[in-house]
């Protein structure tokens, strides 16, 4: 889906590839990401995203819940702390000190991990979706003597909810809930959210606000119009430097960016954003069978949208692109089949859409791209855990 953009936009990186993975310092099926373009990227939507008065929660699954990136995002940076997709997230950032600022959406922490969360983490905010969960956290945050800011989530029937995501109180029951959760001791409603607010759409080429969105602003206007101070608006989704000017407009406080930081946005398939791809995944050809190349696999995802490759052949440094044989995307991806052979141990280059932390990957991060020196500064597996460098 990237391999345009990526050749456009970041041609040294591919070449950079080549090199680490002839001088045997990465294995196949590793991410690697360009830490410098990654800090651009990021350092450019963090100032547009200030000229907007908007504020930013960085979300890391994308790239691996790495702690290296997470750093440069919060304390170089600027950004407000880490949004955690689930209390796997929070606890691996808790446990490196990084800020984190947002928990709970789009999985609830659970009971036994809310006294953690409430006394240890202390969020920004943390999003909640039924009374059960804002009763147990306002319970804790009595125990703890602490005032916990919360964001609440609804929905309508209509709204587009993506399969074992869905949640949220319905948007008619909002007087109820506001005025329900509002009792809860310690908790502080400080706004409110939902998800996907943005997305891509492929005829008008431009990201567009969702229905979801309009369901969010709906609930906005109840709760003002109910007298309660609604501080955050959370508009995550797509969030890049083409959106945050819309999420003001729109009437946002808060965006929380994940592929913008890597250029791996759909808006970005021609490379015509000025995020720029900072992330490829790097395998080689492990065997033939059948007239088709397997490549040594373990990275992809079901949405990836993956149509082929560039294999690095010597005759071809820049890649010879290669269509991706398309497989049963239900079965394990031990190999990635491409089409026709390419010599085995060709390095093998693709650029797709992923989110790392449910693939099988190492992370490699590095520097030097641009001048042809690159160096991998460190290695992480999915999951943002140091692994040994390769000798
Ligand atoms: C709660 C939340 N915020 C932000 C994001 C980041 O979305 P994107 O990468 O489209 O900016 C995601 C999902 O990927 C998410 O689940």
């Amino acid at each position: 889906m990237f391999l345009k953009a990526l050749q456009k936009q970041n041609p040294a990186f591919i070449e950079a590839a080549a090199q680490l993975m002839k001088s045997g310092k990465v294995l196949p099926d590793t991410y690697l990401i360009d830490i410098e373009q990654f800090r651009e990227n990021a350092r450019l939507i963090k100032i547009i995203a200030d000229n907007n008065n908007i504020r930013l929660y960085a979300m890391t699954k994308q790239f691996g819940r790495n702690p290296i990136l997470a750093k440069i995002l919060t304390d170089e940076l600027g950004y407000d702390g880490i949004v955690c997709v689930d209390f796997k997230e929070a606890r691996h950032f808790q446990s490196l000190g990084i800020k984190i600022g947002h928990v709970g959406h789009l999985v609830q922490p659970p009971s036994s991990f809310i006294h953690s969360l409430i006394n240890d983490i202390k969020p920004e905010v943390i999003t909640v979706y039924s009374l059960e969960k804002a009763r147990e956290l306002s319970i804790a945050a009595v125990h703890a003597k602490h005032y916990q800011p919360i964001l609440l989530k609804f929905y309508q029937e209509d709204d587009l909810t993506y399969s074992n995501q869905e949640s949220g109180f319905l948007l008619r029951d909002l007087p109820k809930v506001f005025s329900t959760i509002n009792n809860y001791p310690n908790l502080i409603i400080e706004g409110i959210t939902h998800f996907p607010c943005f997305l891509f759409n492929s005829t008008t080429n431009k990201t567009e606000a969702t229905h979801n969105l309009g369901t969010l602003q709906a609930a906005v206007e109840q709760a003002l119009h109910l007298g309660y101070d609604i501080r955050q608006r959370n508009y995550p989704s797509g969030t890049s430097c083409e959106t945050l000017p819309l999420i003001r407009q729109l009437g946002g406080s808060h965006g929380e960016p994940g592929h913008a930081l890597t250029g791996t946005i759909p808006a970005n398939q021609d490379g015509c954003q000025p995020e720029k791809i900072a992330m490829l995944y790097l395998t080689e050809v492990a065997h033939h069978f059948a007239g088709r190349s397997y490549c040594f696999g373990g990275g992809t995802y079901q949405r990836g949208m993956i149509t082929g490759a560039l294999a690095l052949e010597p005759n071809n440094p820049h890649g010879r692109y290669i269509p991706l044989f398309d497989g049963d995307p239900d079965s394990i991806d031990y190999h990635v089949q491409l089409n026709g052979i390419s010599p085995i141990g060709t390095p093998i280059v693709m650029a797709f859409r992923t989110q790392i932390f449910v693939t099988r990957s190492d992370v490699a991060l590095v520097s030097g791209v641009a001048g042809g020196t690159p160096q991998i500064i460190g290695l992480f597996d999915s999951q943002g855990r140091t692994l040994q460098l390769q000798r």
